[in-house]
């Protein structure tokens, strides 16, 4: 039973649409030197969707531009290359994040504020660990797309749902990553970074994904790791997290990772998710 669900589950990952062309080659016009403006805006306006997604996330108040922006290039006036990065794949991740993920207890506004928070947060975490920019791109792909494999999974938690919800209630301590194993065999991590692969992402960034619950591999690489950290902070903040959002705790061997030592940067970052986040909210909800 649990096989054939399991098979269905990864059938369906080929039934994603593929992430757009335009995303890759907008990343990739944003690594040279000597960023081609107009060039970068042609290639995004050829995905109206995508377009659309940028000129809306760029007016949100968490940018803090000074007046209401309606065409890319403009927008690309008044923000530094990361946060056009940031968008770029805000933009094209709010395609796949457009209806509610029901076995999870989550709308779609949920889903999308949290893995813009956590996307936020953990720009935060890699630019004070001394993220170089380059990298500081995975982790925007990465934390913003962590969640992913919940809209592959949706489908199976919503039909199993009164299974998960007895299993949840006798086993109080468990989180529900350990519900979705038991149940289906497979966990939305697992299945992200499955999708990301075929999706012909870096190793690294599906890693990200496939360890985000994982307390042993989000130790074995630092994008991981602020991945990891930054959904928890995102949960802490009770942002999106869905049904089971406070079940996450911040491992010590997690801070001692990333060399984060006394409370003091866990508020920063928990007090800067949560006003972005809120600015965020007020555009999008
Ligand atoms: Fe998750
Ligand atoms: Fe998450």
């Amino acid at each position: 039973m649990k096989r054939q669900i399991l098979e269905r589950i990864f059938d369906k990952v080929d039934t994603i649409p593929t992430f757009p062309k335009v995303a890759f080659q907008a990343l990739e016009l944003l690594k040279k030197e000597d960023v081609d403006f107009r060039e970068l805006e042609r290639v995004i306006k050829s995905d109206p969707g995508i377009t659309a997604n940028f000129l809306k996330i760029v007016n949100s108040p968490a940018f803090g531009l000074p007046q209401k922006i309606d065409s890319l290039f403009k927008a690309f006036m008044f923000l530094g290359l990361n946060q056009i990065k940031f968008i770029v794949v805000a933009s094209v991740a709010k395609k796949y994040f457009s209806k509610d993920l029901i076995g999870y207890g989550l709308s779609v506004e949920d889903i999308w504020i949290h893995s813009l928070t956590c996307g936020i947060i953990a720009e935060e975490i890699a630019f004070d660990v001394g993220f170089p920019p380059q990298k500081i791109e995975t982790v925007y792909i990465a934390s913003i797309l962590h969640d992913i494999g919940k809209i592959v999974l949706d489908l199976y938690t919503k039909l199993e749902i009164k299974e998960f919800q007895k299993i949840a209630k006798e086993r109080m301590d468990w989180d529900f990553i350990q519900v979705e194993w038991l149940v289906l065999g497979v966990d939305h991590g697992l299945v992200g970074a499955h999708l990301l692969e075929k999706w012909e992402f870096p190793k690294y960034i599906s890693f990200a994904v496939r360890a985000h619950h994982d307390s042993d591999l989000m130790l074995q690489s630092d994008i991981a790791s602020i991945v990891a950290l930054s959904n928890i902070l995102t949960n802490t903040l009770g942002i999106g997290g869905g049904v089971d959002v406070f079940n996450y705790k911040v491992s010590e061997n997690l801070l001692r990772n990333l060399n984060i030592t006394g409370p003091e940067k866990i508020y920063k970052y928990l007090k800067s998710g949560l006003y972005k986040s809120l600015l965020i909210q007020r555009e999008f909800v």
